[in-house]
Formats: C-alpha cells, sequence, structure tokens
C-alpha cells in the first residue's frame, strides 16, 4: 500500500478541525484555510483563543499573523474554546498537541491521550483523525484504542515545520506524509494537500511515525557530526566551511545543517531524539549511533564551555565574579523560542562555574522573570559589553554582524569575541581591535 505518488487533486474542500493552536497546530490550520478548506481551531487557553478571534499571533512566524487575518476574513477560518463543537461537524480532526519530553527521556502523551477521551463520543461517523503531533511508533493505533470508534480511522501525517519557517513549509512542502491501517482514509487526509505540488507518500502508521523520528534524528547527526568536524579542522588547521562546502556539495550529502554551532537545540531536535532513544531501550534495540548523536551534542557543548573557561577564568580556575556578554539567547535567529536553547545550556554551564552573565536578544524584551538567576537581559548589546572579560555569539541574528563593533569593543574588558556561530565578519571584527574565535577553523584557538 505505501510509495510515493503524485498528489490527486481535491474535489472539495474539507471540513477541517484543528485541536491545539501551537506553531504546528496554528499554521495548519491557518494554512489548510488558505487552500480553501473550512477550518475550526479549537484551543483550552481562552485568552489565545480571543486573541486570534482578533488575528493576534503570539508566536513569531512570518506570514501566519497574515493567514489568520485572512482566513477570518473570508469566514474559512474560526477559532472556539470548545473542543467537543469544534469536531462534530469535521470529516478531518488534527491533533497538534504538545507532546514534551516526559520521564526517561520518552515523549509525554497526557494531551494526545485527554483530547482523544474528550473527542471520542463527539466525532462523526466517518471522519478521520489525523496525529499530526510528533508520537511514537504505535500511537495512532493506541489513539484509535482510546477512541474506541472502528468506523473513526486514525491516521499519522508527521509535519516537517520548521520554527520560523511554518508558514513556507507547510505551502511549499519536500512531500506530505500520511501514513494509516485504513489506506482510503490516509489517501483523503494527503488529499487535503493536493493544491501544493509535493509527492505524497502513502504509508502504514508505523512507518509515517518512524518517518519523522527518522528525520529529526538524521539532522540531529548531521549538525553532530559538523560539530565534531568542526573540532578536527581546529586541530588539523582546515577551515570547516571550506571542507564542508566541499562534502556538501555531493548530492547525496547535501549542503543544508553541516553548520557548526553552539550545539543543536529547540523544541523538537533534543526532545524527538530522546523519545527514539526511549523506545529503542524499552523495545531492547540498541543503536550506538543515536546515543553518540546526542552524547556528542553534550561533550561539544562542554568543550565550548572550557574554551571560554581556558581564556576568561581568574587564579582560582573559575569564573567567579567573570562578567560575560551574551548576544543572543534564542535556539535560533527568527524565533524568540528558549525551549532547549543552546544558547541557555551554555549559559548554565558558565553560570555554574561563577560567570556573571549578561545578554542581548532581539526578540527577547528586558523582563523574563524566569532567567533572573541565570542572566540579566539587556536591551542593548552595548550595555551586555560593558565591562565583560568576553562576548559570546550564541544565536545566529543576522544584524549581530552589523553591530557598532567598534562601540562593543570600547566597552568590553578583554578583547576575545567567541563567535560561536561563524557568524561575525573576521576583519570588521580585527578592525575594532577584538580577536574572533569561530569554531573549526585556523582563527580558532583549539581548547
Ligand atoms: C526542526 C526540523 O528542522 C523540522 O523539520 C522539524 O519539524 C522540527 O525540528 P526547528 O526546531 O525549527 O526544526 O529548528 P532547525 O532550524 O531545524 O534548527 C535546529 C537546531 O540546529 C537549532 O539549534 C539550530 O541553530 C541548529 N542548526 C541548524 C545548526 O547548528 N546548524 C545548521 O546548519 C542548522
Amino acid at each position: 500500500m505505501s510509495g510515493t505518488t503524485a498528489p490527486r487533486s481535491a474535489d472539495r474542500p474539507a471540513r477541517v478541525a484543528v485541536v491545539g493552536t501551537g506553531y504546528v497546530g496554528l499554521t495548519t490550520g491557518a494554512c489548510l484555510a488558505s487552500l480553501g478548506h473550512r477550518v475550526v481551531c479549537a484551543d483550552a487557553d481562552a485568552g489565545k483563543v480571543e486573541r486570534l478571534r482578533r488575528a493576534e499571533v503570539d508566536i513569531l512566524e512570518p506570514g501566519l499573523p497574515e493567514l489568520v487575518r485572512d482566513g477570518l476574513g473570508s469566514g474559512r477560518l474560526e477559532f472556539v474554546r470548545d473542543t467537543p463543537a469544534a469536531v462534530r461537524e469535521a470529516d478531518v480532526v488534527f491533533l497538534c498537541l504538545p507532546t514534551p519530553m516526559g520521564a526517561g527521556g520518552a515523549a509525554d502523551l497526557a494531551a494526545v491521550e485527554a483530547v482523544a477521551r474528550e473527542i471520542r463520543t463527539e466525532l462523526p461517523d466517518g471522519c478521520v483523525v489525523v496525529n499530526k503531533s510528533t508520537v511514537p511508533v504505535g500511537t495512532s493505533e493506541r489513539v484509535g484504542a482510546l477512541l474506541g470508534r472502528p468506523e473513526v480511522p486514525v491516521v499519522s501525517n508527521p509535519e516537517f515545520l520548521r520554527e520560523g519557517h511554518a508558514v513556507h513549509d507547510f505551502l511549499h512542502p519536500d512531500r506530505v506524509v500520511v501514513g494509516g491501517a485504513d489506506p482510503e482514509a490516509a489517501r483523503r487526509v494527503a488529499d487535503l494537500y493536493a493544491p501544493l505540488a509535493a509527492p505524497h507518500v502513502v504509508t502504514d502508521a508505523a512507518s509515517a511515525e518512524l518517518t519523522k523520528y527518522a528525520a529529526n534524528f538524521f539532522l540531529a547527526m548531521k549538525l553532530s557530526f559538523a560539530n565534531n568536524l568542526a573540532t578536527l579542522c581546529e586541530r588539523f588547521g582546515a577551515d570547516v566551511a571550506d571542507v564542508t562546502a566541499g562534502i556538501g556539495r555531493d548530492p547525496r550529502i547535501g549542503e543544508a545543517f553541516l553548520k557548526p554551532g553552539p550545539g543543536w537545540g529547540g523544541s523538537c531536535l533534543p526532545k524527538d531524539t530522546h523519545a527514539l532513544l526511549s523506545v529503542c531501550e524499552a523495545a531492547g534495540i540498541d543503536f550506538p549511533l543515536l546515543r553518540a548523536t546526542i552524547e556528542t551534542n553534550v561533550e561539544h557543548q562542554r568543550r565550548l564551555v572550557e574554551r571560554v573557561v581556558a581564556q576568561c577564568a581568574g587564579p582560582d580556575g573559575t569564573l567567579t565574579g567573570v562578567r560575560l556578554a551574551l548576544l543572543g539567547l534564542a535556539f535560533k535567529a527568527g524565533t524568540s523560542d528558549l525551549r532547549d536553547s543552546p544558547a541557555l545550556a551554555l549559559a548554565r554551564q558558565l553560570r555554574e562555574r561563577g560567570a556573571e552573565l549578561f545578554a542581548y536578544d532581539p526578540a527577547l524584551s528586558e523582563t523574563r522573570p524566569d532567567l533572573s538567576d541565570l542572566v540579566t537581559l539587556t536591551g542593548d548589546p552595548l550595555e551586555a559589553a560593558d565591562g565583560a572579560a568576553a562576548c559570546l555569539v550564541l544565536t545566529e541574528w543576522p544584524q549581530f554582524r552589523d553591530l557598532d563593533w567598534p562601540a562593543i569593543a570600547a566597552r568590553l574588558d578583554g578583547r576575545v569575541v567567541h563567535d560561536f556561530r561563524n557568524l561575525l565578519d573576521q576583519d570588521r571584527l580585527e578592525r575594532a581591535g577584538l580577536v574572533r574565535q569561530s569554531i573549526g577553523s585556523a582563527f580558532t584557538m583549539a581548547g
């Protein structure tokens, strides 16, 4: 039943319910409405529903506020608090719920299971329930069992949306993957995407569920590889940018996801690699490559911390009383999301060594009580740099390239800028009297 096929054209717009309006659910709802479907999005958060009804989107996702506004205007998109009411008339119900890292690294399915129980008696006969949340293999079957409605097929339709590019990725997918025990139900869900020119992989539920984990594991593996490669380059006096350009042009390898950095993070890669490891362990399957991918990330960050300690520590070998300027806290540029941010992982370790951290991130306001024990957030990079022994670039915000580096140099106590995103211009920093230390090149002080 599986295979990659060209999409069929949609016969008619579908009535779609989306449960959960996080960046996946809201993007799914707003984009499906823009494709002509009638969409009702449900969220338990009353305040959020009110804001969405006014087209106020509280996540940083280019194009999303406009799509929400257009959807509301056309009448094809609505927001409700009442999940059962949202699903009662639906042809297709998308579950876009959080599946955070639970005990032992396993995905916590409490939200998915609670909603399945809430809607089980409300679903109309013949509708299809779609798991879009990233869930372990077997969850479609489990949701089916919880629903207890044999005439309501459950399929898996994983998303591959990058935060900050979610609308673009939804509307320009590389592929649409749908899997379920009922091939016709899987087809019906794939057909929702018919207006988008992407190949469809229609398969069984386990294959679809595993595809998502396999994709994120592979991406994380590539990044751990790139970060290890950077270490090799430092030791051998090579330049990682040239080496990755040299290998990346081979289409079997590919250029994307080979940029070394302060480790990989975000709301998906850490959670999904740990969840996959946890299901492998539960199934008695040893997957050394997966373990190594995760451990390499931890080790890489430890190494970067040691590099800062080696450069800035006082006579007692610690960073006690040493002030450091952090540029960027978000897990990547274009988002204010701090979930599993590599910047925060480094900040925590530096703090444990005694450092006093002053941070600037263009996406974060100055008031973040949740960060107050870790960093002092400033609204200005110069303020963050004031009296700091070194400056660390932790998020690849492009505007950091064009900061007033001579002014920053004048405020810094030390000379070194640890460019952990390989972002800055070497000559510009040198002209400002600063020493740029990147990752994976001859400019790097190996540590
Ligand atoms: C990821 C997947 O890309 C997406 O397909 C999936 O649906 C969700 O998880 P996202 O979490 O938005 O998306 O972040 P992504 O852009 O993939 O970056 C992940 C991490 O890798 C970030 O910390 C980023 O800074 C880092 N990264 C990425 C690098 O260090 N180097 C790179 O070359 C690319």
